[in-house]
Parts: structure tokens; C-alpha cells; sequence
């Protein structure tokens, strides 16, 4: 048989768990995506999404992403560089820069494509790329595809950084990443420690704040911000996936950087832009969440609420920072037969395993949104509660 689809006749994983009945991706929402989802045609509460500022189906939000497809059509038909930059491009750029303080900012199609971009165009053959290893996998990609040579540190292990930073040549290029909110556990990254050594030993800083724009810092910023160490970190990127509630990412940094990675991030040149409608939206979000202190707060509260929940009935949830909320339980095959179980009675959560965590960390990942009710939390909890029960977790 011939060698490229040998392989794939063998693959049969997938199918071999749909015949188990376990198989839990690809599992279609027919509505909108908000605290309450219809999955099959029946109300879920959803406690698996990143919409953490629930903004995914606000009118307003809605409204200027109908106007766009008015007023611009339905696609660019092109890359930034060519035929493929309209004016809402730029007023999104300019604005996004003045909301995370930055001098300059550029905008992907994806959040993956932006570490692809920034990574591979920004460093060369004999840079360094340090990275942390829990570090989101577009990230990995990046470093990949970069000519530099990656480093891996122990996740958020600075003594570890350190090992790493001391072993480099002193006068080659460095640049450190990680993720600004391990999204998995919902822990922050040590940012101050990161910009002290990356200070003290002369490397470049990169925070993917994916996770943490939107709810941390004073307006939405994330968590550089929250650090007050935005003039620290020399660049910061995230996506518009997550609280933002459309699609495409960004980077924020000084504009001679952005004038650099312009001319040489070949997922930006090289690949059509944003759509009119995400780019509206996402000029939307930016002014929702700018004045947002009581989402923030709100989905800051039903996290620690559905959190302390849980503990009180037994669950083991980890130490997070954010509205992240795991539930450990450390099996492979039991984190699947959790999360149907939970699925039955009525709540979505997305179940964990290798490679998204270390075996034998398997988690079902719950993340809260600002426009959660108390109520739909208590029904959540009271979920969990007879799943827990059924499988001995509690
Ligand atoms: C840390 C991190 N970076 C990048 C991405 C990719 O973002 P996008 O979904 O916009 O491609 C994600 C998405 O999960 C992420 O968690």
C-alpha cells in the first residue's frame, strides 16, 4: 500500500471512541453561543467557551457587524499588503494601540497566525527564542517556523528561565514568550519576574495575553497591565477569539516594531485580511470593554462563585486567577464519561487531555462569562453535584 494514506486507513481512534460513545469534539451548537446554548435543538448551560465578557450576542455588538456587511460586502478578497486594507482596518489598529497603551498595533486574520507572523518574521537565524513550556501551541508553531533556535524553560519556573538565559551567548538575540493566562489552569503568568530577567540579561519580552485582554487590568488591557508593566514588555499579543467575541488577533508594540514585522510576517502578507464584520465588531468590543468595570467584576465573581461551589462539594479545582475554573480528574477515559454525563443533564464543559495537559492531569475546563446568572451557576453546581456523585469525584 502506498505510504501517505497507509497511515491513514490505520487511524481509526476517532471512530473507535464514537463507537464507545465517548467521542467529544465536533459537537454542534445551533445558536448562538451564550450562557445558555442550544446543542441538538436542547437548552445547554454553557460553561465551556471563552466568551468571557459575554459579548457574542449583544445587539450592539450585532448591529455594527451588520452595518460592516452592508457597508464593506462580505470579504476583502486580498492580504493587508495588497488590495486587502480598507479604512476600518486602520481605525481598528489605531484604536486597539491607545487601548493597550501601546505605540503601534497590527492586526492577523487569527491569533495563531499572529504567533506565527511575529515569531518567524522577528527573529532570525542565531536569535534565541526562550520559551515557556506550557506555552499555547501557535506559539510552538511559531518558534518552528522561525530560523532562530528555541530554548524551553519548566513552566512559570524562573530559576529554571534563568539556567536558560545563562547558558546563551551574550551577544546574540533573545527573546522571551509566554502565555499571559495559562488557559487550561487559569493561573497568570510571572510577568514582573519575566521583565526582571529579561532585563537583566539584555532579551526581549513577549506576553500572548489571549486569555487575560478583556477582564484584567483597569480597562480591559489584560494581564501586562494588571502588572503595570506595559512600557516593560516589549510586545504583547492576543487574539480577538476570546472576550473580544469575534475572530483575528494583534500584536501592540513600539512602531518602528510593527513597521518590521509588516514587511516580514509572511502570515500577514501572505494571507487574505480580517472580514469587514470582525473588524466592526471587534471596534464594538474594544469600546464595550473599555467601559466595562462591571462585566469585569461580574465575570471576576461568578469564576470565584462557581469556584468556591465546587469545593464546598469536593471537586478538586486548582489555584486559578481568572474565570477559568478546571475540575481535575486525572483520567483519561473518565475526564470523557464525566463530560458526557454532564452534557446529559444539561451543561457544556470541555474535556482536557494529552496533548492540551500532562497525562494524568486530565481536566474538564469550565469558563465563566460576565452574563452568567447566579441561577445558572447554582444549576451548574447542582450538576456537577450528581455527576460528581454518579463517578465518585465527590
Ligand atoms: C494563548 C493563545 N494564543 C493564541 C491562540 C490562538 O488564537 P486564535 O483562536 O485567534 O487563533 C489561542 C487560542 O486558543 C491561545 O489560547
Amino acid at each position: 500500500m502506498e505510504k501517505i494514506f497507509k497511515k491513514v486507513q490505520k487511524y481509526t481512534l476517532p471512530q473507535d471512541v464514537k463507537k464507545m460513545g465517548l467521542y467529544p469534539y465536533f459537537i454542534p451548537a445551533d445558536g448562538i453561543i451564550g450562557p445558555i446554548t442550544s446543542i441538538y435543538g436542547k437548552p445547554k448551560l454553557m460553561f465551556g467557551s471563552n466568551n468571557y465578557m459575554g459579548l457574542t450576542n449583544h445587539p450592539e455588538m450585532i448591529k455594527a457587524g451588520c452595518d460592516a456587511l452592508k457597508n464593506y460586502g462580505t470579504g476583502c478578497t486580498g492580504s493587508r499588503f495588497l488590495n486587502g486594507t480598507l479604512e476600518l482596518h486602520l481605525e481598528l489598529e489605531e484604536k486597539l494601540a491607545k487601548f493597550m497603551e501601546k505605540e503601534g498595533a497590527i492586526t492577523f486574520s487569527t491569533g495563531y497566525q499572529t504567533n506565527l507572523g511575529v515569531l518567524s518574521g522577528l527573529t532570525h537565524k542565531g536569535d534565541f527564542i526562550i520559551s515557556d513550556e506550557l506555552n499555547h501551541a501557535s506559539i510552538v508553531d511559531g518558534c518552528r517556523l522561525s530560523y532562530a533556535e528555541t530554548k524551553v524553560y519548566k513552566h512559570n519556573d524562573m530559576e529554571d528561565l534563568e539556567r536558560v538565559l545563562q547558558s546563551l551567548p551574550k551577544n546574540k538575540g533573545k527573546l522571551i514568550v509566554s502565555d499571559g493566562v495559562f488557559s487550561m489552569e487559569g493561573s497568570l503568568a510571572l510577568v514582573p519576574q519575566l521583565a526582571e530577567l529579561s532585563e537583566q540579561y539584555s532579551a526581549r519580552l513577549m506576553i500572548d495575553d489571549a486569555h487575560g485582554v478583556g477582564y484584567l487590568g483597569d480597562h480591559g488591557e489584560g494581564v501586562v497591565g494588571h502588572f503595570n508593566l506595559t512600557n516593560e514588555v516589549d510586545l504583547i499579543v492576543g487574539t480577538f477569539s476570546k472576550s473580544f467575541a469575534s475572530i483575528g488577533g494583534f500584536c501592540v508594540t513600539n512602531d518602528d516594531v510593527i513597521n518590521y514585522i509588516q514587511h516580514h510576517a509572511r502570515s500577514f502578507i501572505f494571507s487574505a485580511s480580517l472580514l469587514p464584520p470582525a473588524v466592526a465588531t471587534i471596534i464594538k468590543a474594544i469600546e464595550l470593554i473599555e467601559n466595562g468595570d462591571d462585566m469585569r467584576k461580574k465575570v471576576m465573581s461568578n469564576a470565584r462563585l462557581f469556584e468556591s461551589g465546587l469545593r464546598k462539594l469536593g471537586f478538586e479545582t486548582g489555584a486559578s486567577q481568572t474565570p477559568v475554573v478546571p475540575v481535575y480528574i486525572r483520567d483519561e477515559i473518565k475526564v470523557l464519561k464525566v463530560w458526557k454525563a454532564l452534557l446529559a443533564e444539561g451543561l457544556y464543559a470541555n474535556p482536557v487531555r494529552a496533548p492540551g495537559v500532562a497525562v494524568g492531569d486530565e481536566l474538564l475546563r469550565n469558563s465563566l462569562m460576565a452574563t452568567h446568572t447566579d441561577e445558572q451557576i447554582r444549576d451548574a453546581l447542582e450538576i456537577y453535584e450528581t455527576v460528581g456523585l454518579k463517578f465518585d469525584l465527590i
